[in-house]
């Protein structure tokens, strides 16, 4: 059957890493191996530079370019390779998380020298909430680094994961001299040199023959021989299923800049790692090889010419298949849709096609009808879940400067809190409004973008809050529940779906009240 081929032949998934590891590096020899692109440098970097914090002119730029680079489609070897796009910097991690809830499986990649990393920590936690499988990537062996046994040992404490090499380095830095390939069972070569073929693969069948030592020196292969004999001992054999249930993550070395070890990733990736993975909606589940269309919207992007205002939502295709200009239900509002001009995304560039298969990413032209999470149907009424908000860390009180252009601002702010770049909330008490986000960056960019496309002015006042929760009560009429809406008045607010929020004013008090109003269940994700 057509679909079952095409679902077998998708394999969408996310790369994550702490900024700087090498993750746009990865991307770009992978395409380079896929045939997307014929040179190094012409992925241009979503990552939003260091320099950037101040500059937003630049966030709008590098936001340009991250429409170009949000999903990156290409075909290996005869299999459907679809790379989602996930910000580094920490003010993003919200974007990254969501597009974590489209992803088939992920590959981490670390840093050698630096090992693991606050932003990897977060992310690897959220997979695993997940059970997303996981491959590791060992990144920039050409440089000096930390021990190979002392870096996987830290993965397994930090991360939580269970690793096992795939393959293991022969030397770093100034003595690196290439990669044995447990998975192949080859040796990889490091010549060093850029302008040679810096990789060479040499077949070794039996390790205790000399062959080894012809290759690389006889106290490299000794060292060589005991690290791997080690490695037998104890790591876990590879096992497909236990990688697919997130059990075990293997493990590969490499270095992307010198494209040593990727292809190596990329043959071993596009073996084991999952096609498109039944979802959960709050009905059923649903299997990708159902005949109707499903999908959810996962990322909305604002168009870069700011007089159409008109954006892009991403959908991810999870069952059926989507077809051009078939009506679809859209289910929170109810109404039936149809799509003249869907877009697949290729390497840098995006197309109308006419029909999308389950892991594929449709992109969808919108005025302001989706919201992030939205579900599309043939017409089960079902809502995808596990798209929730987090906690904001930061809070501010959103004041508009010109009071001709409220509509705008209203307006606009809608639309932003759409697309997911911040949480809004709306105190009960006064109906003063508060913006939430993950990253003091986009105050500018909201800032910027409400008066650049919605032309609408804003300030901003500090407001001292801790953390948003959101409230259940076990019972609502319970004295309890009245008490705590009376003497909490101050602290509480809606959020945009109309959910009673606390917004606590420091983490003392959050305990405090948690433990007066036991019956009040503080919840620190928007969906429970
Ligand atoms: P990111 O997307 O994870 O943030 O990282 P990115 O690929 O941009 O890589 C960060 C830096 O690390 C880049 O250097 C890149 O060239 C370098 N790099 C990536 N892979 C390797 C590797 O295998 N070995 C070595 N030695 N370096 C590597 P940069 O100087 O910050 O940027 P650029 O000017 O080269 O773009």
């Amino acid at each position: 059957m057509k679909l079952n081929k095409e679902i077998n032949r998708r394999r969408t998934f996310g790369i994550v890493s702490h900024p700087d590891a090498g993750k746009t590096t990865l991307t770009e020899k992978l395409l380079l191996f896929g045939g997307a692109i014929q040179e190094a440098g012409a992925v241009k970097s979503n990552k939003i530079k260091k320099t950037a914090t101040s500059d937003f002119m630049e966030i709008e730029r590098q936001r340009g370019i991250s429409v170009a680079t949000s999903v990156l489609g290409f075909e290996y070897k005869g299999i459907k390779i679809n790379i989602l796009d996930t910000p580094g910097h920490k003010d993003f991690a919200e974007d990254t998380f969501r597009t974590l809830t489209a992803v088939d499986s992920v590959i981490v990649v670390i840093d050698v020298a630096k090992g693991v990393e606050e932003q990897t920590e977060k992310l690897v936690k959220v997979c695993r909430m997940r059970n997303i499988p996981i491959i590791v990537f060992i990144n920039k062996m050409d440089r000096e680094g930390k021990d190979a046994f002392g870096l996987l040992d830290e993965i397994e404490q930090k991360l939580g994961l269970r690793v096992t090499p795939l393959s293991f380095p022969i030397g770093m830095g100034y003595d690196f001299k290439g990669i044995y390939n447990i998975w192949e069972k080859n040796v990889n070569l490091f010549t060093g040199d850029p302008k040679k073929d810096i990789e060479e693969t040499v077949e070794v069948n039996d390790l205790s023959t000399d062959e080894i030592d012809q290759l690389i020196g006889t106290d490299s292969a000794d060292t060589l021989r005991e690290e791997l004999e080690l490695v037998e001992g104890v790591y876990p054999d590879f096992d497909i299923e236990s990688y697919k249930n997130g059990d075990l993550q293997p493990v590969f070395f490499g270095s992307a800049l010198n494209n040593f070890g990727v292809r190596e990733l990329l043959d071993c990736f596009i073996k084991i790692a999952p096609s498109p993975r039944p979802k959960q909606s709050d009905v059923r589940e649903i299997k990708p090889d159902e005949d109707k269309f499903t999908g959810f919207v996962f990322k909305i992007h604002a168009n870069m010419d700011p007089r159409h205002r008109d954006r892009l939502a991403f959908v991810k295709v999870v069952s059926g298949k989507f077809e051009r200009n078939k009506p679809y239900l859209h289910i929170r509002s109810k109404k039936t849709l149809k799509f003249s001009s869907p877009n697949a995304f290729f390497a840098e560039r995006k197309e109308i096609v006419d029909e999308m298969f389950p892991g594929d990413i449709v992109g969808l032209h919108d005025t302001g009808t989706f919201k992030i999470g939205d579900t599309l149907t043939e017409g089960e009424i079902i809502q995808y879940k596990g798209i929730p908000n987090f906690s904001p860390e930061h809070f501010r009180y959103i004041n508009n400067v010109d009071p001709m252009k409220s509509k705008q601002l209203n307006k606009g702010i809608e639309q932003l809190m759409d697309e997911g770049v911040a949480q809004l909330f709306t105190l009960e008490l006064n109906n003063r409004k508060i913006i939430g986000t993950v990253g003091a960056l986009q105050y500018e960019v909201i800032q910027y973008r409400l008066e650049h496309e919605y032309g609408a002015k804003c300030s901003y006042e500090n407001i001292n809050v801790h953390k948003a929760c959101w409230i259940e009560p076990k019972d609502e009429k319970s004295e309890e529940f009245k008490e705590f809406k009376r003497v909490k008045s101050k602290f509480l607010a809606k959020d945009k779906t109309n959910q009673l929020v606390f917004l606590a004013d420091s983490e003392f008090s959050l305990q405090m009240t948690q433990q007066k109003y036991p019956n009040i269940i503080f919840h620190f994700t928007s969906e429970f």
